[in-house]
């Protein structure tokens, strides 16, 4: 399953994958801050704002932060953004309620929204909108999905809404056109890339993942890994395979800086 690195060094699967369990994340002080600030908007039904370079991890935190809620008792509404306009996120907002989509005018599909979200208020389900790569979306898409959620029930308002995104989204939310929405943003945090000694851990975290007991990558290694990435976690997972990979092509029982060099030369 690892491929030939995998049975050279021995694993039980693979160390570096993209679907990490939940179990096998870090809660590293980025993630419980996503965590806090997704529960605190929960509360309140208010905004979250998560933010963080390409692969710092912040699908993974909203991964972790949903996970923590009890299911019976909450509803997680999971969209990816697109560019395209609100009537694109309200389609996919009904699909992830399991409600039929009839017609694509924004009104009827706001209407159909909102009885989805009223049966499961009725169902005893709280609603949680999360909306992964949000820096892509335009700004009147903010300006409706502040209609949204005006939408109230027993007179309080329902719809929490958890936005990840890369650091332009505070910038998008700074608009004059988004300050409506963004007037209800109750907390937001940033996904931090991890110092030199973080990625040691890191490294030694998901080679544990795998089963493999001692560390395979020299002090050197850790270093070029650490400084190939930036400290950014999916280039480092790649940096960190691609490493494996070459170092057991050549039979070595330890990953070097060379090593770490060649995975360097085969990505972007
Ligand atoms: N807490 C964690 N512990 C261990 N590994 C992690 C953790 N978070 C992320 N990763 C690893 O880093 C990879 C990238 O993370 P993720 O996809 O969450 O980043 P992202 O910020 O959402 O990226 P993008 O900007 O492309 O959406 C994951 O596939 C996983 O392998
Ligand atoms: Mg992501």
């Amino acid at each position: 399953m690892t491929g030939h690195y995998g049975v050279f060094y021995g694993f039980q699967k693979e160390p570096f994958a993209q679907d990490i369990q939940v179990a096998d994340m870090i809660k590293s002080e980025s993630v419980k801050g996503a965590r806090k600030r997704f529960d605190f908007a929960v509360q309140l039904a208010a905004i979250a704002v998560i933010t963080g370079d390409i692969g710092s991890g912040k699908s993974s935190a909203l991964r972790y932060a949903s996970s923590t809620l009890h299911p019976s008792e909450y509803r997680i509404l999971y969209v990816t953004a697109t560019s395209g306009s609100v009537t694109e996120l309200y389609k996919q907002i009904c699909h992830t309620l399991n409600v039929e989509t009839k017609g694509t005018s924004k009104a009827l599909l706001t209407k159909i929204i909102r009885s989805g979200l009223m049966q499961l208020l009725q169902k005893k389900q709280k609603p949680v909108l999360i909306i992964d790569e949000a820096s892509i979306l335009r700004l009147d898409v903010f300006t409706e999905l502040h209609t949204l959620m005006q939408f109230q029930y027993d007179s309080r308002p329902v719809l929490p809404v958890i936005l990840a995104g890369q650091n332009n989204l505070i910038d998008n939310l700074m608009f004059m056109q988004s300050r409506s929405f963004s007037s209800r943003v109750v907390a937001r945090g940033h996904m931090e890339t991890l110092n030199r000694d973080e990625m040691q851990r890191y490294l030694e975290h998901h080679l544990s993942i795998a089963g493999c007991k001692h560390n395979l990558f020299s002090e050197q290694a850790v270093t070029a890994i650490h400084q190939g990435s930036g400290g950014l976690l999916r280039r480092a997972n790649n940096l960190a395979r691609g490493a494996l990979v070459a170092a057991a092509t050549e039979k070595c029982d330890i990953v070097s800086a060379e090593h770490v060099r060649i995975a360097s030369t085969e990505i972007i």
